[in-house]
């Protein structure tokens, strides 16, 4: 087992949504052997744990409590909230749209802090999010800031919820992704910005292999792996 000396090495993905992270992030910890973790799917599940049990979007104390109590199992590509599967269900757009409300909400931040520290186990972690560089790993090994223009974004986020069944406007995804994206990069805590010393990587002309072999090259020249 590693110490405290020797830390968990972790190279964290952090960007807007809909840039590719989600994407990006799986295929380099496949590539590593390492594991992984969407801290985004945590502030859906916390979204969806309020909504199921009429806690209020706005009720920062409510929303802490959903997040201190989120035992939320990743087994492989499946997610179970208390037991029930709620893999496509945190997908959704308004869990989405409601998982960037509550996201804003320094309790609620705090709740999660340790839940999203658990997932550094040997032999290293992958780290998608908004704040993994800057607030939850500041210590990482290596971070990433991966963007693409909204425009792209808003084609991918178009096509990835079509090909999961759910119906999908380019207009509206293009407005709700400049909504979020503003929303958490002018949030008082944990605001969406590149990280000190970031590899800052703009991914809409780079394909996701390209895009992949950027990462782990920047992993090799630093010495992470
Ligand atoms: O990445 P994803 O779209 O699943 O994240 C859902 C929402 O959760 C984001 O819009 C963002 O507001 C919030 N989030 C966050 N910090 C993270 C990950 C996600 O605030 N590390």
């Amino acid at each position: 087992m590693m110490s405290a000396v020797h830390p968990v090495p972790v190279i964290t993905i952090d960007g807007p949504t809909a840039s590719g992270k989600g994407t990006i992030a799986a295929r380099v910890a496949g590539a590593l052997g390492w594991h992984l973790l969407d801290s985004g799917a945590l502030y859906r599940l916390t979204a969806l744990k309020a909504m199921g049990s009429g806690v209020l979007l706005d009720d920062e104390a409510g929303l802490a409590r959903c997040a201190a109590h989120l035992k939320p199992q990743f087994i492989g590509e499946t997610v179970l909230l208390d037991g029930a599967e709620v893999t496509l269900a945190i997908r959704a757009e308004p869990v989405g749209q409601a998982a960037s409300r509550v996201a804003v909400y320094p309790q609620l931040r705090t709740a999660l802090l340790q839940l999203q520290r658990d997932f550094a186990q040997a032999p290293g972690l992958v780290a998608d999010g908004r704040d993994m560089g800057t607030v939850v790993f500041p210590e990482a090994a290596l971070k990433v800031f991966l963007t693409a223009s909204v425009v792209s974004r808003a084609q991918r986020r178009h096509k990835q919820l079509i090909d999961k069944g759910f119906s999908a406007n380019i207009d509206d995804l293009l407005k709700d992704l400049e909504q979020r994206d503003s929303r958490d990069m002018s949030r008082a805590v944990a605001p969406l910005k590149p990280a000190e010393g970031a590899l800052v990587l703009d991914s809409t002309s780079l394909s996701i292999d390209d895009t992949v072999t950027r990462v782990v090259q920047a992993a090799q020249e630093r010495g992470v792996v």
